[in-house]
């Protein structure tokens, strides 16, 4: 593409010139735009729009790829921790060993919650689902730790991201633990983030717990699936509510408010239940025809991407890893039979290749999920926990942005012009 790009208004001509970035589309800078021809564009669901530079995370929808700073998630599934992503997301390079154990040992020391939270727990429902809990108890950090919301400082800054990192686990484990009626189960410094946060949410004060490893490794897995994505809806959640520069808690509590929903983080728990609906591979068929009626408002849950137009290349990883637990633990489900047979015949419906749909990360995600012993109301939550994350080195990135404004888009108006008030009495 040329450095710049022309654009007709009116009848007038404009220059706009043209961003190039490290790898990806180049993109047409118009933040002129109105202040010269007093349009604006039309982008709803932002389809053609960068609403920021970013060089955390970069997407090739077209070619199933997926980089966090430059790595690709196949390597750093296969061979990191997500501890290691979650530093190379905050920080941009992969940790020394000595940074490995120092940020180890932070987001160990910042596991448990403010006593008072507890109680904050009880207020809410035994059946309220663990992201309902979720979205209130990680907005009320907001009213806990008063040290860390100076978001002009970067040091306050990094301790409000260590602290959202280290307790989602505790909160999603408590929203767990709340839901069933069992005891709360402090966090314990000597495990694994990972190993911790199975603890505490399967394990009982009544005798201790021993680790799984290869569930560990696999839900360590899953973490790492799920830590960043690009601009998504709730990253993008996330800027804007801190665009504002409101409190660092509460943008990540609108961040879990974003995921909750069918079409983005609830997919997980939507694709099981679909799948366990379906139940038997005979009744497949039934179910893709639904998918493919217009008239019909259900949709293959786990299948499609506003950005992959390929295979989603963390549902590569998944469904390996669907395969390695139920081989270590010897245990199987019809449910997996169902979700590769659903996969194989929608690969070759000329509908879903037509509209280039192909699993995502929650096609297969509760397969194993519910394996590990999860119910599908925590999967959300599970995300929220991984994903966290990836909102707060997003969130860094957006306040230290010299172009970073307050989010406000525009919009084209179509309601009545104006018109004269009538009295009540008169209508
Ligand atoms: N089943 C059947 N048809 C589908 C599906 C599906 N899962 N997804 C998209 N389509 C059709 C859709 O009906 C539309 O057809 P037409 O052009 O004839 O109107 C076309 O494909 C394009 O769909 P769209 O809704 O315009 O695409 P989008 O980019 O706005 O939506 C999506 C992307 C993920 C919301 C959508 O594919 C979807 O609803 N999938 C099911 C929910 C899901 O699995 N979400 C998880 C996404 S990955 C994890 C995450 O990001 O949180």
């Amino acid at each position: 593409m040329s450095d710049t790009a022309k654009l007709n208004v009116g009848g007038k001509d404009f220059d706009y010139p043209v961003m190039t970035g490290t790898i990806g589309p180049d993109v047409v800078d118009i933040r002129k735009m109105y202040a010269q021809t007093g349009a604006f564009t039309y982008d709803p669901g932002f389809t053609s729009t960068a609403s920021c530079q970013s060089n955390l995370t970069y997407i090739d929808g077209d070619e199933g790829v997926l980089l966090h700073r430059g790595y690709t998630i196949g390597d750093l599934a296969e061979k990191s921790s997500f501890m290691e992503v979650a530093y190379l997301l905050l920080n941009g390079e992969l940790p020394s060993s000595d940074e490995m154990d120092s940020f180890n040992g932070t987001i160990t020391r910042h596991t448990m919650l403010h006593e008072q939270l507890a109680t904050f727990f009880r207020g809410f429902r035994r059946d309220a689902h663990p992201m309902a809990i979720m979205c209130g108890v990680v907005g009320a950090l907001s009213a806990f730790y008063h040290d860390s919301t100076d978001i002009h400082d970067p040091r306050q800054r990094m301790i409000a991201s260590h602290r959202l990192i280290a307790k989602m686990p505790t909160i999603a484990a408590m929203a767990y633990k709340y839901s069933v009626g069992q005891p709360f189960v402090y966090p314990d410094n000597s495990l694994s983030y990972t190993g911790n946060f199975l603890r505490m949410t399967f394990g009982v004060p009544a005798e201790p717990y021993v680790v799984n490893p290869v569930v560990e490794k696999a839900m360590d897995r899953i973490f790492i699936l799920h830590a960043d994505h690009e601009q998504n809806a709730s990253t993008s959640t996330v800027r804007l509510a801190g665009s504002s520069g409101a409190n660092p808690f509460a943008c990540i509590a609108a961040g879990i408010a974003c995921l909750w929903g069918p079409a983005h983080g609830g997919a997980n728990e939507a694709a099981l239940n679909m799948l366990r609906e379906i139940g038997t591979v005979d009744r497949i068929p039934e179910f893709i025809a639904r998918a493919k009626d217009k008239n019909d408002p259900f949709r293959l849950m786990g299948f499609g991407h506003r950005v992959y137009k390929n295979y989603d290349p963390r549902a590569t990883v998944m469904q390996k890893t669907v395969r390695e637990v139920f081989e270590s633990l010897n245990v199987s489900d019809p449910v997996f039979d169902v979700a590769l047979k659903l996969e194989e015949i929608a690969l070759n419906d000329p509908y879903f290749v037509e509209k280039k749909l192909f699993p995502n990360v929650d096609f297969y995600s509760g397969v194993i999920l519910s394996a590990i012993g999860f119910p599908t109301s925590m999967f959300t939550a599970l995300f929220a926990l991984a994903r966290t994350v990836g909102w707060v080195a997003q969130w860094n990135e957006m306040i230290t942005d010299p172009d970073q404004k307050i989010g406000r888009p525009r919009q084209l108006y179509t309601g009545p012009t104006t018109r004269d008030y009538v009295a009540l009495d008169a209508r």
